[in-house]
């Protein structure tokens, strides 16, 4: 048995002899050129995974292809969304500590004024960097489970609570749009109540004004908790055709005033 055998292109070792138990055995070594080939590979594969990931997540994420165009890179910048968009770019930034302190928001204002806009591009951000977001407007939680109980029964309920529950981040758009039967209403609130009790944001946007959500939210026994709960984690940034300005609230507030 010959010598060691070297790469010709980077002239390292590609084959040594070595003696075990009296044998001599020829092994592969992974000269420069190899070691570089299986780290290319690897990022290959990572990336393939990320894609596989994002992919996975956007379809779970529940919105229509159109909810991809929503992002930052698009986002027409003017005199009045320019705070709006500085904030939302470092809430995603910051999506950690945000997410730590379970610190969401409720964006409130007219309809057309960029609410949907700001959140889903929030949405997408955060869904670029495999962060689990579900982005669903009032009235498609509403059809999914009415979906849901024909195939599953009172069981996809469960299962699309609990999804609903468990992402990183859920964007909740338009609530208040859904129509006003006890069940609808019940079904809101157990998601609304779900996130809050497993202490995880959210961003909701709403055409409502802070006193029609608390008619809204409220019910016989829990009248103005809810509202008060959900106003405690996530306060209340209005925005307006005008000024899109933000308005005082509590501690949370701060932080997200902090990011602008
Ligand atoms: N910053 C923005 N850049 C580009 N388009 C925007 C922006 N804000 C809103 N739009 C567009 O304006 C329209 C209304 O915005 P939308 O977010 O749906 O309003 P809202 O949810 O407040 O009713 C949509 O077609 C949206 O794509
Ligand atoms: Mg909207
Ligand atoms: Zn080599």
């Amino acid at each position: 048995m010959g010598e060691d055998d070297y790469c010709s292109s980077c002239g390292k070792r590609t084959s040594m002899i070595v003696q075990f138990l009296g044998v001599k055995k020829r092994v592969p070594v992974a000269c420069k050129c190899e070691i570089e080939k299986y780290e290319k590979q690897k990022e290959l594969d990572r990336k393939n995974n990320q894609q596989q990931r994002l992919k996975r997540l956007i379809d779970y994420s529940l919105m229509d292809s159109n909810f991809r165009n929503y992002t930052f890179e698009n986002f027409k910048i003017d005199k009045y969304n320019k705070q709006i968009y500085k904030m939302g770019i470092n809430y995603c930034k910051n999506f950690k500590t945000m997410e730590k302190e379970n610190v969401g928001m409720i964006l409130m204002g007219p309809p057309g004024v960029g609410k949907s806009y700001l959140s889903f591009c929030i949405a997408n951000e955060l869904l670029d960097k495999c962060i689990p977001v579900i982005a669903i407007s009032s009235i498609g939680i509403i059809n999914k489970i009415f979906e849901s109980y024909s195939k599953h029964g009172q069981e996809g309920e469960v299962h699309i609570i609990n999804s609903l529950k468990n992402a990183d981040l859920l964007v909740l758009d338009d609530l208040g749009a859904e129509y006003g039967k006890e069940k609808t209403k019940q079904i809101i609130y157990s998601v609304i109540d779900s996130r809050i009790r497993n202490n995880k944001p959210m961003i909701i946007t709403t055409n409502l004004d802070e006193n029609m959500l608390r008619r809204k939210l409220a019910s016989e026994d829990k009248i103005d908790r809810t509202y008060d709960r959900l106003t405690g984690v996530c306060p209340i940034v209005k925005i307006d055709g005008v000024s899109r300005r933000l308005e005082e609230g509590n501690r949370k507030y701060d932080i997200l005033a902090s990011l602008i």
